[in-house]
Formats: structure tokens, C-alpha cells, sequence
């Protein structure tokens, strides 16, 4: 396993849509290990393929439970959602950004692991958000294209 490098938003594979994984085979593999072991270096809740550079489909999540558990989402898709939450929002490649962002308090997402296998996945709260963001990169869109506005926050 290997720590890739957290692409910024500035970086024009930020802001393109990326494909669907085709075939799980051995560099999808080890792009979903690296994933993992960037976003716990990271100490993040979440990050997709684009965000190490990669044009497809997959994200992971942190689900900040104890102990640590990783979630590996292939071609997933939000097949249901309901409620909304609202709050500030960062976000790995853009350093030191918070948006205000309007989101739903549930979803599901329905996703294949990495052994081909589907599964649905139910997040409340931090998790929906999460999955939702993930997403958006998925669609090449990121906090600054979602949020409402900047949140400033008096220490920064
Ligand atoms: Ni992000």
C-alpha cells in the first residue's frame, strides 16, 4: 500500500466526470488500498479517485467509528434520499475552505465492493454527507461548485 498524493482543485482532473470501473482487477485493487491509506494519513471522512488523480468511479469512507472501518464504494449511485441538514463542509484538496452546504439527512447508496459484489449502504447525518460529497466528485464538482457560500470562521 502506498500514500498517493491529494490532488488540489485547481488540478483540471477535479472537474471532470470520471467512468464507471469496467473490471475490478489487481490496479483497481491497489488503488482502493492506497485510497484507504491516503484518506487515514489524511485524517479525513472521505475521498474519491479523482482526488489521487484517478478518473473513476470509487470512493472511500471513513465511518469514524472505533475501531477505524473503511467503506470502498465502486460505481456507486444515491438511489434514495430523505430530509435535509445543513452545516459547514471542507474538504481534502481545497486546504483551509468550508462551505455552508444543504444536504439530505439520509441516503442510500447502492455500490459494488472489491469483490464485485453489490451492496447498499445506509448513512444518517456525517455519513450521508459524506456520501453525498464523494459523489459530486465523482460528477467533477467539488464544495466550491455545491456550497451556498464561504463559511469564515474567526481563527482562521
Ligand atoms: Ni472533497
Amino acid at each position: 500500500m502506498a500514500i498517493r498524493n491529494i490532488v488540489p482543485d485547481t488540478d483540471e482532473v477535479m472537474h471532470k466526470v470520471c467512468r464507471p470501473v469496467a473490471k475490478i482487477d489487481d490496479k483497481i485493487i491497489t488503488l482502493l488500498d492506497d485510497m484507504v491509506e491516503t484518506l487515514k494519513k489524511a485524517e479525513g471522512v472521505g475521498l474519491a479517485a479523482p482526488q489521487v488523480g484517478v478518473l473513476r468511479r470509487i470512493f472511500v469512507i471513513n465511518t469514524m467509528e472505533e475501531p477505524e472501518e473503511f467503506i470502498e464504494f465502486i460505481n456507486p449511485e444515491i438511489i434514495e434520499t430523505s430530509g435535509t441538514q445543513e452545516g459547514s463542509e471542507g474538504c481534502l484538496s481545497i486546504q483551509g475552505f468550508e462551505g455552508f452546504v444543504v444536504r439530505p439527512m439520509k441516503v442510500k447508496v447502492k455500490a459494488l465492493n472489491r469483490f464485485g459484489e453489490e451492496f447498499i449502504f445506509e448513512g444518517e447525518e456525517l455519513m450521508a454527507r459524506a456520501c453525498c460529497h464523494e459523489s459530486d466528485h465523482l460528477d467533477g464538482k467539488t464544495i466550491r461548485d455545491t456550497c451556498e457560500y464561504e463559511v469564515f470562521r474567526e481563527d482562521d
